[in-house]
């Protein structure tokens, strides 16, 4: 069975340390989607989350510490646009892929040489690593290739009895995964898009940086084309498209943010989407799981316009879409 505890409850966070300190594994809120966090230093924690997100073992995990002075304990070599990215957006949804040292499990990193590094804004997580005096790998909290959850009752739809507690904080702040950037030379590149985006990087580092998001060869599993996946068919579909699919085909669910496609829908099944991208991030994954959970055969949504700002939202929609 798995516990679940409320961040709320000062004895439910020091239980959660304490099942962590012990070798389990706990689901804990961040500001981006809840992470499955298992002890850093401790490798046969760290191999039950693989095995209970199914995930490969070379797929690596991201490292949660708690400031960057912590930086060095983990990190070969951290460059000056490393730190700069460090000092300025964390704590906060961003990841950085550096040289690790020699000493990091290679069970961490999936055998690569390289460790991705954050430092979460969410104050329970925060709490939890205080009080814990430890780092802690986390992973989004689901099964390999589904959705990734933004609320406690979505990991305990996917993992209950697969993993010891979740720790319920609410729903998170930012709704998709952190932005990753590779920092590991000086062509700094985003491994994959997030809240963090392209132009506020290039404006703190002072130069170009490179979306590689796409490319096959990053070797982020967030990088693969399916991924994040709702379990019905997910199509999304240009507004003009939207009107004449459902009146061919009545069993599905619309996913709209467009006042146009809000008008022809009717009495057909929907969730309104906000019209900005930040906003239709936090709720973009939850609305995908109440859509998974309706009586609907498969799920239609309206395509979000393609400007830069709706790069992460587009990224994720284009994973969860056949
Ligand atoms: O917002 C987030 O980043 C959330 C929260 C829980 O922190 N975590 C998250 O973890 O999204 P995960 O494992 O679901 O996605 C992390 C991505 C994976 O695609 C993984 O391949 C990549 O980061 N990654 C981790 N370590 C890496 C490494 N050493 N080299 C290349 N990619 C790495
Ligand atoms: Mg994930």
């Amino acid at each position: 069975m798995t516990k679940l505890l409320k961040s709320a409850i000062e004895s439910d966070i020091l239980e959660a340390v304490t099942i962590l300190k012990n070798g389990g594994i706990v689901a804990l809120p961040t500001e981006t989607v809840y992470g499955l966090a298992a002890d850093a230093s401790n490798e046969m924690a760290i191999k039950k989350i693989f095995k209970a997100k199914q995930r490969p073992e070379n797929h690596p995990l991201i490292l949660h510490i708690q400031s960057v002075y912590e930086l060095e304990n983990w990190a070969k070599i951290v460059s000056d646009d490393a730190i700069t990215l460090a000092k300025h957006f964390w704590p906060g949804p961003i990841t950085l892929l550096l040289p690790k040292l020699d000493s990091v499990s290679d069970i961490i990193t999936g055998g690569s040489k390289n460790i991705a590094i954050r430092v979460s804004a969410n104050q329970t997580f925060a709490k939890v690593l205080q009080s814990g005096k430890f780092s802690l790998v986390a992973p989004s909290a689901n099964i390999h290739k589904k959705l990734s959850p933004t609320k406690a009752e979505h990991v305990m739809h996917h993992m209950n009895g697969l993993i010891d507690a979740v720790l319920d904080g609410g729903a998170c702040n930012f709704g998709i995964e952190s932005s990753i950037i590779d920092c590991t030379s000086s062509d700094i590149k985003i491994l994959r898009l997030g809240p963090i985006q392209k132009k506020e990087i290039e404006d703190v580092l002072k130069k170009t940086v490179q979306d590689v998001s796409f490319s096959e060869t990053s070797g982020v599993s967030g990088s693969m084309l399916q991924h994040y996946q709702p379990n019905k068919k997910t199509y999304v579909l240009e507004s003009a498209l939207i009107q004449k699919f459902i009146l061919k085909n009545t069993n599905c669910i619309v996913l709209y943010y467009s006042d146009e496609v809000k008008g022809i829908l009717d009495n057909a099944r929907k969730i309104q989407m906000p019209n900005n991208p930040k906003d239709y991030a936090i709720l973009l994954y939850s609305s995908l799981y109440d859509a998974d959970r309706s009586d609907a055969g498969f799920i239609l949504v309206e395509k979000p316009p393609e400007s830069e700002q709706w790069s992460a939202v587009n990224d994720r929609l284009k994973k969860a879409s056949v």
